[in-house]
């Protein structure tokens, strides 16, 4: 009776093989009650167990912050900071920013030589580059307005985990040996990434079990203002960094409005500056809203086009206007304004590109770079947050502080170091993020949360610099104007215009020989081999009947767990 019905069974699954080419992604992974998405399938996992064992989000937001700092030295941390947008249960909505800060000594031509020209390296490798980090006082102040759980019972995942270690994938081998040379040439051969780490070995973190242990026991005042940070500013002190106790005692968060707009019958909350995401995203949407994108198909000329020409738009605005608005006036009525992004837009014409130099001037370049990243978590209690959290470049500044087990950031890098020269994202600034004591630097980072007839809809973020902003963008599209589930729309290709260099970024692969071939003969300039890949994408969609639906994008090792 079974051998009869093998034929049938491979006639089966060879349909089920067809169905999948013509969908082009698995059917996406789902759950009733609660899902974390991240860039690691343990801190995916133990930040279910919280929410199973009775957490809330935010719990679960600690948990995953934690052990990604474990599981992702590349960009999980203690060492940077981020942002958090959340929308509670109840519909409250907000956000948190725990960017770093510039240190007291930092003064606005501390990477000028002195001939006036930006000295290499200096704001991107070292204990020059590194910011105040936030990460932790972001944690805490989250977790005391919002947590559930006791913060100390929070510290156990990752503390395990770093003692029992970490089995290291191929990719982050991979990374690791790109980056090995880089962090030895900082630190020094005994340095714990010195070691030649393969697929499947497995890393302990004796040194940063330590420093969490020392949080669980003594609070996160330990990092800002007790024995973590002595060693931690003598450590860099001695590097030859800017940071002092002083800084990290003075560190503090802010709590700050969102960014709130609307999309067709979407609206959507997104991180407000000093991250440009939100501001910079509302442009980009609203710029394109007029046009019902979704009446083109999906990468046809005219969709690549429309977004392209409003992303150029968006950023040139974006590298004059956003800093920190504790130091700068930031015009966001304007900005946001239905008639001044009309008024951007009446250049705009089907078929023919509107030149960078025509909407503002400067030439700059831009390497590739997937070194934040992003996750995205909803509670069984419909609690949900959304948090992009960095070191900047991959392991940060590689400089590793031993005794304490973790990397710094470099995110000075994200000021403007000379108004006009282009940051590691190929991003120029003006003086609204030049560099003052106490002041945090520019950021792309856009956690985003979508409400669909005022109820949540979508939990979306990535990493990747100035790319950001438009992987968050074109998620959203695919999901709401192309009908797409949510693995699909984050798995779909990507790409990305930042007004200069006056260049279209695609994913090598993944779009038609056509597209490309008339989008030149429109005039555009394609790139397709700076960036292997553009923005990795973490997000939560809720179904109409509240089944809650994962894209872990599948260009990581990222994961979604949920019950
Ligand atoms: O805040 C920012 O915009 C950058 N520091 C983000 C860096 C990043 O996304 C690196 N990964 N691609």
């Amino acid at each position: 009776m079974k051998k009869n019905l093998l034929p049938l069974l491979l006639i089966f699954l060879l349909i089920l093989q067809g169905c999948n080419t013509l969908q082009r992604s698995a059917a996406p992974y789902t759950a009733e009650h609660a899902m974390v998405v991240s860039a690691r399938p343990e801190a995916s996992a133990l930040a279910l167990e919280t929410i199973r064992n009775g957490g809330n989000a935010f719990d679960a937001m600690v948990v995953t912050h934690l052990t990604l700092a474990v599981a992702y030295p590349f960009a999980g941390n203690l060492g940077g900071g981020g942002f958090v947008v959340y929308r509670m249960a109840d519909g409250e909505k907000g956000s948190l920013d725990f960017r770093e800060k510039a240190p007291a000594a930092a003064h606005r031509d501390m990477y000028l030589d002195a001939e006036g020209n930006v000295i290499p390296g200096k704001s991107t490798l070292g204990a020059t580059a590194a910011g105040v980090p936030g990460s932790l006082k972001g944690l805490s102040e989250a977790h005391a307005r919002f947590g559930k759980l006791p913060f100390h019972e929070l510290l156990d995942p990752a503390i395990a985990l770093a003692e029992n270690g970490v089995i290291i994938t191929e990719k982050q081998a991979s990374t690791l040996n790109r980056y090995r040379d880089l962090i030895v040439e900082v630190n020094g051969e005994e340095t714990l990434f010195a070691q030649n780490l393969k697929a499947g070995d497995t890393l302990r973190q004796p040194a940063l079990a330590n420093t969490l242990k020392t949080i669980k026991k003594e609070g996160v005042d330990a990092f800002y203002n007790g024995s973590i940070a002595a060693t931690l500013a003598d450590f860099i002190q001695e590097q030859g960094g800017y940071i002092t106790r002083e800084d990290l005692k003075n560190y503090d968060v802010a709590w700050r409005e969102a960014v709130f707009f609307s999309y067709r019958d979407l609206e959507v909350i997104s991180m407000a500056p000093p991250s440009s995401g939100g501001i910079t995203l509302a442009q980009i949407m609203k710029m394109v809203e007029p046009f019902s994108i979704r009446e083109f198909k999906h990468h046809s000329p005219e969709m690549v086009q429309l977004l392209v020409e409003a992303e150029k738009r968006a950023f040139a605005d974006r590298n004059h206007y956003l800093g920190d608005p504790d130091f700068v006036t930031i015009p966001d009525d304007i900005l946001l304004s239905e008639a001044y992004l009309k008024d951007r837009m009446a250049s705009f014409e089907f078929g023919t590109p509107t030149p960078s130099t025509e909407i503002a001037r400067g030439e700059i370049n831009f390497a590739e770079s997937m070194e934040t990243t992003h996750y995205s978590i909803v509670d069984d209690q419909g609690n949900a947050v959304s948090v992009t959290t960095t070191l900047n470049g991959a392991y940060g500044s590689k400089l590793f502080c031993d005794e304490l087990g973790f990397f710094l950031n470099n995110e000075m890098d994200d000021f403007s170091a000379k108004p006009g020269v282009p940051n590691m994202f190929g991003l120029t600034g003006a003086e609204a993020n030049s560099i003052a004591p106490g002041k945090r630097m520019l950021s792309s980072m856009t956690p985003t949360i979508v409400e669909k007839d005022g109820k949540l809809a979508m939990v979306i973020g990535t990493p990747g610099g100035s790319t950001i902003i438009t992987s968050v963008l074109q998620t959203i599209l695919n999901v709401y104007d192309f009908d797409m589930n949510m693995q699909e729309a984050v798995d779909a290709g990507r790409f990305h215009h930042q007004w200069k260099p006056d260049v279209i970024r695609m994913e090598p692969g993944l779009f038609p020989r056509s597209l490309i071939r008339k989008l030149e003969r429109m005039g555009y300039t394609i790139n397709q081999e700076d960036n292997r890949i553009i923005g990795k994408v973490d997000a939560i969609l809720v179904r109409e009947d509240g089944t809650l639906e994962a894209g872990a994008d599948k260009r990581g090792d990222d994961a979604a767990k949920g019950y």
